[in-house]
């Protein structure tokens, strides 16, 4: 807005100056001659504006302004005052009378004006110049016309006057006198006072000519007057008899020449009126040439003899002034019509202009946009980032929070299964009344362990808070760094052996001391440690290495395992909190090594790590107390702190499921999959009474389902190799084990697990804590249903072909069915075969059909072959020996046998009686 102001403003800056350069100038460039006319109502004076203008126009510097006074005194004053005030260069005054306008002509002259005076004097001589003829000399010629004229000199006349008080009537009146004067029988019998104009005379006339008729010469002082003077004649018949001489001889239609040359006139002096030579004059004035005080034009007499030489005369001079007038017009025009094209061409620069104006003004706006344009996609591109950084913030946000949530989950999860455990301990001692020593001890073990776990999980949270709030302080003591490790790395020996897992430790230099906090340290080894033992298998090894840096002020301390090892994409990301390797699958809080790290950072120190086969931890810490200058620091202590070792049982669960003795008669097999095996031997001390129990930890649970063939499975979900999940599907998918009820037994206890689990086929789900009697009352309920439905497919087995139930299970058995149908007639159809076409093992087929329908498979055959054989007797008339071989008996006695004792008939009598028979399997 502000600009476009700024540009409204010079625009009008520039036209003004433009127009002001077109419009005519203040100071003038030329000469102004200011003139100031008697009146203009008579052909003469119109004639003298004329030829000034004529005059004027020959002379380009020269410009002319005529006031007019309309033969009024007070306006003709009137008139050249202004004229004086804007200060004309030459002044021309032709005046009405010559007494009143003589004050207002020195006026101009006392200011410095050049004034010429023309036709009329005034009063003295203070004027510049005067044109006219001489008026004396005009009237002496009228006077001297009469006396030629007159035979024998004699006769009367009549002097019709011009307006008195103005110079040419008194001179033209005087040198008219002068000559008449002078004869004896001329006689001016009688004057008329005009004023210049022809009615002026009428009354006057009318007098003298009433009076007397013996007039014979009328001297009128112009020709106007001298016409006035003629039609009062005319009107006494006296016009003819009179010779009438006027003064002006003006050109033109009623001019004094034409009324010569029509005989109205006798004679007429001529009386220049002067009008181009006072022009000159002023010219020559204003270019400061020297000019005669009194410009005297001359006179002529027109009468007969030359009046057509003189209107020849003034024919060619009006001719001549016409054709200077029309040039003149057509310059004006030119004039006109070039101003108009130099305006119009002034106006096409200026539009130029303007236009170039705009265009450059477009460019900059142009330049000015794309800079702004620019510099908004700068600031887009600058928002762009600040936007991806703010999305990628809150993603990062979001994932610790989800990583936050996470690990409070897996985290509540741990504290899950110990609770489990104490809690049925407990439960357990409670309801004990011949407690032996060993169930005592075992049970108080497992409260103390998972205690001192849950223990441990609590005191990694604390140290996570107090990290975060930055509130530790480190203790630092003297501590020889060997000794110390050596004490830790004891505690773990016993554990690694049950494992086999080979542990070394080799220590460049024993007599090595650092200043660390113990327990701060105590934590940081026990985790590596514990770290190792968890990843590495058995057989394995772990090797510990304590080494002086080439740099002399570090000591390097090495933890090497030969486990899983972490993934290479993940390394960089396993100090992080909360953070577990994808392929760890092991429980965990996800806490202990962000904790080391921090532990160490606090002495200075770093943590590194190498893995590939196996994982090396490097950790690296600083001699001296340089580095610890924030801290008090104890010299001499004695190894002693809050060592971790008490917990180490709490670690790993006892690893020995012992086997316990079973009941003898017991046929029901169960299969545990749990990877703790505190839980496992919890579950297996109270079922082995009723239930053959076999366990797995994971690793090999799909192994030991097909070779138990099981006839219930309890199974946990966060396992070491497979997820419960997959275990279950697989099992599921499996036709050798999918009709096995499955109970999932989890520390997972949200919808989205307990639906993934279903979906998976699972028939129960339990949650940790749990209740045992729940656990045990869930597999006696599934056990239940799996007897319920061995009764529905035994009873209603031609309803299975329907399809009412809709399951893998039912497919199956309408899939058996057919099969079995199929072959009824051949006598030696084998269970090999029917196994072979299901692609299960005899066995797994014995144990699925034995399973569902509580028959051998030879023995389910059979009753198909019955059944057939039944409704063969009922429906055809087939002899029972046709229908004996028909269903795949080889001899009919056989049959009949086998059919009496199934259905209490023999298959004869039976049809005869067409009695309802018994119909069991
Ligand atoms: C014109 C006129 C002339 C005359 C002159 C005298 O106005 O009357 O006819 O000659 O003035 O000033």
């Amino acid at each position: 807005m502000k600009t476009i102001v700024k540009y409204v403003r010079s625009i009008s800056i520039l036209l003004i100056i433009l127009f002001s350069a077109c419009s005519p100038d203040e100071e003038r460039e030329g000469y102004l001659i200011g003139f100031s006319q008697a009146m203009t109502t008579d052909n003469w004076r119109k004639e003298m504006n004329r030829s000034m203008r004529i005059e004027t126009s020959l002379h380009p510097e020269l410009d002319l302004e005529v006031l007019d006074a309309a033969g009024n005194i007070q306006k003709q004053i009137e008139d050249i005052n202004l004229l004086i005030d804007k200060k004309v260069d030459v002044l021309i005054v032709s005046p009405i009378q010559s007494a009143p306008i003589t004050p207002i002509i020195e006026k101009a002259m006392s200011e410095g004006i050049s004034t010429i005076v023309i036709d009329r004097k005034i009063e003295g001589s203070n004027y510049t110049a005067y044109v006219g003829a001489n008026n004396v000399e005009v009237g002496g010629n009228a006077a001297k016309y009469i006396l030629s004229h007159a035979s024998h000199k004699k006769g009367n006349i009549i002097e019709i006057k011009g307006l008195a008080g103005s110079s040419p009537a008194y001179e033209r009146s005087l040198g008219f006198r002068n000559v008449i004067n002078k004869q004896t029988n001329l006689k001016i019998i009688g004057t008329v006072q005009g004023d210049w104009e022809k009615h002026s005379v009428e009354v006057g006339l009318k007098k003298i000519l009433d009076s007397t008729s013996n007039v014979n010469y009328i001297f009128t002082h112009n020709d106007r007057m001298a016409q006035g003077a003629l039609e009062v004649a005319r009107k006494k018949g006296l016009d003819d008899n009179i010779i009438f001489v006027g003064v002006d001889g003006l050109y033109g239609p009623s001019g004094g020449i034409q009324l010569v040359k029509d005989g109205i006139l006798s004679a007429t002096i001529l009386y220049p009126t002067g009008g181009s030579e006072a022009i000159r004059l002023a010219k020559n004035l204003l270019q400061n040439e020297v000019v005669e005080k009194n410009n005297i034009l001359k006179t002529v007499v027109i009468d007969s003899v030359n009046v057509d030489i003189m209107q020849n005369q003034f024919n060619k001079l009006n001719q001549q002034q016409t054709d200077i007038e029309e040039q003149q017009a057509i310059i004006r025009e030119q004039i006109t019509s070039y101003n108009t094209q130099n305006s119009l061409i002034q106006l096409m620069a200026f539009l130029l202009f303007l236009l170039l104006i705009l265009a450059l003004y477009s460019i900059y706006l142009l330049i000015r946009v794309k800079r702004g344009k620019r510099s908004l996609e700068i600031i887009n591109k600058k928002i762009v980032v600040q936007r991806n950084q703010i999305e990628n913030f809150a993603k990062q946000l979001r994932k610790t929070n989800e990583t936050k949530i996470n690990f409070f989950t897996a985290l509540s999860h741990e504290f899950k299964t110990p609770l489990t455990l104490i809690t049925s301990s407990v439960e357990s001692l409670s309801k004990a009344k011949d407690q032996d020593l060993d169930n005592y001890k075992y049970e108080t073990r497992l409260i103390m362990n998972n205690s001192k776990r849950l223990l441990r999980l609590i005191n990694e949270l604390l140290d996570f808070r107090k990290l975060e709030t930055r509130s530790f302080v480190i203790k630092p003591s003297r501590t020889n760094i060997y000794e110390f490790f050596k004490s830790i790395f004891h505690d773990f020996k016993t554990e690694a052996a049950i494992n086999s897992i080979d542990m070394d430790l080799k220590c460049t230099n024993k007599e090595l001391e650092l200043y660390i906090d113990r327990n701060m340290m105590d934590k940081v080894f026990f985790n590596l440690l514990s770290n190792a033992l968890k990843f590495t298998p058995k057989n394995g090894k772990i090797s510990v290495r304590i080494e002086e840096s080439s740099d002399p002020k570090k000591i390097n301390i090495y933890v090497k395992d030969s486990g899983i090892g972490i993934p290479s994409g993940e390394q960089e990301r396993i100090f992080d909190p909360y953070f577990q390797a994808t392929n760890n699958l092991k429980p965990g809080s996800g806490m202990g090594l962000y904790l080391t790290r921090e532990f160490v950072k606090l002495h200075g120190g770093t943590v590194s790590l190498r893995s590939k086969k196996g994982t090396e931890f490097c950790v690296s810490l600083l001699e001296g107390t340089e580095h610890l200058k924030d801290y008090i620091i104890s010299q001499d202590e004695p190894l002693k702190y809050e060592k971790l070792e008490t917990h180490i049982d709490s670690l790993y669960p006892q690893a020995v499921m012992k086997d316990l003795p079973g009941v003898l008669d017991n046929e029901l097999n169960i299969l545990l999959i749990e990877d703790n095996l505190d839980l496992a031997n919890l579950i297996q001390r109270n079922f082995h009474k009723e239930y053959n129990l076999h366990h797995s930890d994971g690793t090999d649970a799909i192994e030991k389902a097909l070779d138990i063939v099981p006839d219930a499975i309890i199974c946990d979900l966060n396992l070491p190799d497979k997820s419960g999940f997959e275990i279950c599907k697989e099992l599921k998918n499996d036709l050798r084990t999918s009709h096995i009820p499955v109970i999932i037994l989890t520390a997972l206890n949200d919808e989205e697990s307990r639906i993934k689990a279903l979906r998976s086929g699972a028939d129960f789900y339990i949650t940790k804590p749990f209740n045992l009697e729940v656990l045990k009352q869930s597999v006696v309920s599934v056990l239940y249903n799996r007897e319920k439905l061995r009764y529905y497919y035994t009873n209603r087995i031609n309803e299975i072909e329907d399809n009412k139930l809709n399951t893998s299970e039912q497919e199956f058995l309408k899939q058996l069915n057919e099969v079995i149908d199929k072959n009824l007639q051949d006598q030696n159809f084998s269970v090999e075969e029917l196994s072979n076409i299901f692609n299960i093992s005899r066995v797994h087929l014995y144990r699925k059909v034995k399973a569902m329908l509580g028959l051998t498979v030879n023995e389910y055959i059979n009753s198909q072959r019955l059944a057939k054989g039944k409704y063969l007797l009922e429906d055809t008339n087939l002899n029972v020996s046709e229908i004996a071989y028909s269903v795949g008996y080889s001899s009919p006695g056989y049959f009949s046998t086998s059919f009496k004792n199934k259905y209490g008939l023999t298959p004869k009598k039976f049809r005869d009686s067409k009695e309802p028979l018994k119909d069991s399997v």
